[in-house]
């Protein structure tokens, strides 16, 4: 391990609140640097105006600001122009964003769209609200027999010449790295837009949109560090200049009348009303920092956690792994046999061990597996191996006593 996880722990004031527990539930959201903290506060108490809208100065300090972090944003994914980055509140908010923006322009009645068993609902129920109800069918790559992404079957699939495939970059139920690099070169072989959904996977690797070619890349500051209530679509200017706008208001027109409107450049005609600001800038600072981090260094560990994990694990018979510990990027999944998880996770729960129990916004998934839920552990780069040892006792204590 080439960091130093003491200090590397001390920068995240949340670890000397709560010295008592085990967080394991990092899918869900993970904690946050002091420097982030910092540059909200420093926001809120220095800068706090609204942005793009007054002719005063500490308006022009808000919105420079607010911009800057756009750019690192930008930089930081590589992307060809800043207003390739659309400030959202989250996938969720960037996915309903992108669906709603395609319908239209994009898709019609009659055409293709193209997802995996692994989805998150943030990349079905979209396509649900949004699509169907206007004639577009949704296709659905299955699982191998082993849970991985089946790229066979997703060449299959492809030859019905879907307009719009959209896979998620890591599956938050099972930790599995999705093949990126193949979906996208196939998806473009097959003449599709391709959408990662990168909600899991931009915490884990560093992420060139133009490398890559991929059409739009959508995730959450607060699974990179940064803080809720900010996101980001990415997209590529010929694609957003397409999409229809779901929100309207100020900022995001150039003219207005009572009879009709018309609307603004990129980024901003795809972000109406006041934005967060102070949460842009959280997340230029939860990006500043990472990049002040060894990144390889970190998936080492992770995969080191998940390896150390899943063998205790294998040492208790009645668990059962839904999720194996290659290209896995931080999170395994179990059940206990004839148990519900809930049960497990209350138990883990009353001895300081935060962990997630259900179907984890996939019940698609669970469908497909044919079990009820699991119970997910999910590793960051703060965690320890005295962490996962502690939370494998627990976890023996809690399956004698569910035995009993
Ligand atoms: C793979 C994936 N996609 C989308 C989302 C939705 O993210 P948010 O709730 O931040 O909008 C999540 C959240 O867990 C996720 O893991």
């Amino acid at each position: 391990m080439n960091f130093d996880l003491r200090s590397l722990r001390q920068q995240f004031p949340f670890f000397s609140a709560h010295p008592d527990w085990i967080y394991l539930d990092n899918a869900a959201t993970l904690h946050k640097p002091q420097a982030v903290l910092d540059a909200m506060n420093t926001f809120y108490s220095q800068h706090n105006s609204n942005v793009h809208r007054s002719a005063h100065g500490l308006s022009q300090q808000a919105t420079a600001a607010f911009e800057a972090a756009r750019n690192t944003v930008a930089q930081f994914l590589n992307a060809r122009f800043s207003h390739e980055i659309i400030w959202t509140s989250g996938t969720t908010a960037g996915f309903n964003q992108l669906v709603f923006g395609l319908m239209g322009p994009v898709l019609q009645s009659g055409d293709r769209v193209l997802i995996s068993s692994m989805e998150h609902h943030a990349n079905i129920v979209p396509w649900h609200i949004h699509a169907l109800p206007f004639g577009v069918q949704l296709d659905v790559v299955p699982l191998t027999a082993d849970h991985r992404f089946d790229l066979a079957a997703y060449s299959e699939l492809l030859k019905l010449k879907p307009k719009v495939v959209s896979i998620s970059h890591v599956s938050n139920a099972l930790g599995y790295i999705q093949p990126i690099a193949d979906i996208v070169r196939l998806a473009k072989e097959a003449g599709a837009i391709v959408v990662l959904d990168g909600a899991q996977g931009i915490v884990w690797e560093k992420i060139d949109v133009q490398a890559l070619d991929v059409d739009f890349y959508l995730f959450s500051g607060h699974k990179l560090y940064g803080p809720t209530g900010i996101g980001v679509l990415y997209g590529k200017t010929q694609y957003l200049e397409l999409l229809r706008p779901l929100l309207g208001g100020g900022e995001m027109i150039k003219t207005v009348s009572f009879s009709s409107s018309s609307w603004n450049d990129l980024p901003y005609r795809l972000e109406a009303g006041t934005p967060n600001m102070a949460g842009a800038i959280g997340l230029a600072a939860a990006i500043l920092w990472l990049q002040q981090q060894d990144l390889t260094a970190f998936q080492q560990h992770k995969s080191a956690l998940v390896q150390r994990f899943y063998a205790g694990c294998q040492q208790i018979s009645a668990l059962e792994l839904l999720s194996g510990p290659t290209t896995n990027a931080g999170i395994v999944a179990l059940n206990l046999k004839n148990e519900h998880p809930a049960d497990l996770a209350t138990l883990l729960d009353q001895q300081n061990i935060a962990v997630r129990a259900g179907t984890h916004c996939t019940m698609p998934l669970f469908q497909a597996l044919n079990v009820k839920g699991s119970v997910r552990f999910s590793f960051a780069c703060y965690n320890s191996f005295d962490e996962i040892d502690r939370t494998l006792t627990a976890l023996a204590t809690a399956v004698e006593l569910l035995a009993e």
